[in-house]
């Protein structure tokens, strides 16, 4: 008999039909423990050596002492790297088309929102007001794209094929053709010709908080609308909300999406809601489609067990 494959424990807080459904042909020949199932709640986790984690249940590593590696349900890691007792194992995040696609659409989609100012049309037509207003060009303004990973780079070429000028900043430089790029020191410099915001980082100890009112203070007032647009569907954690409604209110920003918030659930009190030209979606740009995720779990384990190193592996010490 060959030997045994090595058991997976699945912890995600995700909708449970859709885990159901996409577990009912995923790793085939390995045992699964499903921690969403009532029925397998109280199931041993102690020969467990792969975990699929998105916001898991705080037990999960005591309960399972023997990982040789920890997976992402997302993109983004902040949420796995705070968990109680997390196993010094790699830990591999999420990358996957169908995520990347998701998130340049929303992305496309919130640019041109502010471009075509379509907030100011849908109240025109609650009052069945007939109004032209104003129709910039997409290359009339410079969209830029803060954190240029997997998913800022897809972002910025989509955005560029629409016809907008668009800059990229991150850590380190990087080469994006008819894109102008800037790395870490030039902050300020990629900010004062930013009349679109992006923002696409994940969330550390360096981008806690980084979107505030000095920042908003530093980006173009040339474009068309005379202040800029913030978009962000990194993390909320980067962004200081209380600085994005005052400028909102003064118009220091002409407008802003947002997807991701401090607190999660947003506060139902929270002015964002009815802000003008304030575009708020429930942390639902590029969910992780599930059926790929566990496809992408397998694939890796798969790697790993024929002596290959993971991909997409997380820098502990960067934080993502
Ligand atoms: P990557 O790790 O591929 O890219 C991260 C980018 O951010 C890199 O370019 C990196 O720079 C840059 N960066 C990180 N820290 C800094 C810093 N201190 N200063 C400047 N640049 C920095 O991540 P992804 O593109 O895959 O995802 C980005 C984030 O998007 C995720 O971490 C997650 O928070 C969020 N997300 C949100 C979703 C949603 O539905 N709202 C869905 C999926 C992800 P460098 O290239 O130099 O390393
Ligand atoms: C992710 C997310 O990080 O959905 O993938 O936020």
């Amino acid at each position: 008999m060959p030997p045994k494959a090595a058991p997976v424990v699945i912890d995600l807080k995700f909708n449970p039909d859709e885990v159901k459904a996409a577990l009912a042909d995923a790793f085939p020949g390995r045992d699964v423990v499903n921690r969403a199932d009532p029925a397998q709640a109280g199931r041993d986790l102690a020969q467990a050596r792969y975990a699929v984690v998105w916001k898991s249940q705080p037990d999960l590593f005591a309960r399972a002492p023997n990982l040789a590696a920890v997976f992402s349900g997302g993109a983004g890691v902040d949420h796995v790297l705070t968990l109680p007792g997390l196993p010094d194992v790699p830990l591999v995040r999420f990358v996957d088309p169908t995520l990347t696609t998701r998130m340049s659409e929303w992305v496309a989609l919130q640019c041109l929102l502010h471009l075509r100012q379509h907030g100011r049309y849908a109240e025109q037509a609650q009052r069945g007001a007939w109004a032209e207003l104003p129709q910039p060009e997409a290359r009339d303004l410079t969209v830029g794209v803060m954190g240029l990973g997997v998913l800022g780079q897809d972002a910025a070429r989509k955005l560029q094929t629409l016809g907008f000028t668009v800059t990229g900043w991150s850590r380190r430089k990087k080469t994006l053709n008819g894109i102008e790029t800037y790395d870490e020191s030039g902050l300020d410099a990629f900010l004062a010709r930013t009349d679109i915001l992006v923002g696409l980082l994940p969330l550390t100890a360096e981008t806690r908080g980084l979107y505030d009112a000095t920042l908003f203070a530093k980006l173009s007032r040339k474009g068309p609308f005379g202040a800029p647009v913030f978009i962000n569907a990194g993390r909320g954690g980067s962004q200081v909300e209380a600085d994005i409604i005052a400028a909102l209110r003064s118009g220091g920003l002409h407008g802003a999406s947002l997807d991701v918030f401090s607190t999660e659930p947003l506060e139902a009190d929270s002015p964002l809601w009815t802000l003008p030209n304030c575009i708020v979606t429930p942390h639902a740009a590029a969910a992780s489609d599930v059926k790929a995720l566990f496809r992408q779990v397998e694939a890796q384990i798969e790697r790993h067990e024929a002596g290959l190193p993971f991909e997409h592996l997380v820098d502990r010490t960067a934080g993502y």
